[in-house]
């Protein structure tokens, strides 16, 4: 039987669909506790810009080879019912008990448990985080992480226009590294500019502002680290801008 790509990926297994989108209200929010040091992390972040280059050096060789190990963990990033979309994931810090092979979107988790939980609960590492060694430095650097991934995107993969943790509580903040050579085999939108990247480097990326990505080369790869929002890990973004 043909296989159905709207609810089975290319290797024939079934979806793992994510909740559908809602608009979001934050009018109950009234409330909502905002720490000084919620403030002076946000602030500082905000001064460094949407999208900074970090000093640290991806090891090209490493990844090549990290490659092989991970091979088979691939799995459809957060599919939407109806919307084809090219892009598979590998989870490397999630629930207590996840796997690589386990859902990695947000969405995904709250079509599981019924909410979205926090990132920076999304702590136990599966056993793709220490396969990952191009990444050791960075890890052992900003940990103990929340959810963090590898994602990649394939030709026609996209994300659509969103922001990620709009609110001055949000728990983490985001940093993308590029894997490979994939320099212009994608492209990302920050703030309506197309930011320009280099391979095998990790950037700070202020994903609170509107994003979106699309590729047109398969196996545009990156990894999305959650990094715990503490002013000691505010500062150690600060340590290692590749420009200061
Ligand atoms: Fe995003």
């Amino acid at each position: 039987m043909p296989n159905n790509y709207f609810s089975h990926d290319k290797d024939g297994r079934e979806y793992s669909f994510a909740a559908a989108e809602t608009t979001a209200d934050y009018t109950n929010l009234v409330d909502l506790k905002i720490s000084t040091e919620d403030l002076q992390c946000e602030l500082q972040l905000d001064a460094i810009g949407p999208w900074e280059p970090l000093n640290f050096q991806i090891d090209p060789t490493k990844w090549r080879n990290d490659q092989k190990e991970l091979v088979d963990l691939w799995r459809p990033f957060q599919p939407k019912e109806g919307i084809l979309n090219d892009r598979d994931s590998i989870l490397l810090y999630g629930m207590l008990g996840d796997t690589p092979v386990s859902p990695t979107g947000l969405a995904q988790y709250k079509k599981k448990l019924g909410y979205k939980p926090k990132e920076s609960d999304l702590c136990y590492p599966t056993d793709a985080a220490k396969l990952l060694t191009c990444c050791d430095e960075i890890f052992d650097y900003f940990g103990p992480l929340g959810r963090s991934f590898l994602v990649r995107l394939n030709a026609g993969g996209f994300y659509p226009k969103h922001r990620d943790h709009i609110l001055l509580n949000r728990d983490t903040f985001r940093l993308i590294a590029f894997l490979g050579d994939a320099q212009d085999s994608m492209e990302w939108e920050v703030s309506g500019q197309i930011r320009q990247f280099l391979p095998n480097t990790v950037y700070y990326v202020d994903t609170r502002k509107l994003h979106r990505l699309s590729s047109w080369h398969p196996n545009s790869t990156m990894v999305v680290v959650n990094v715990r929002k503490t002013w000691l890990n505010v500062l150690k973004v600060l340590s290692r801008l590749k420009h200061s």
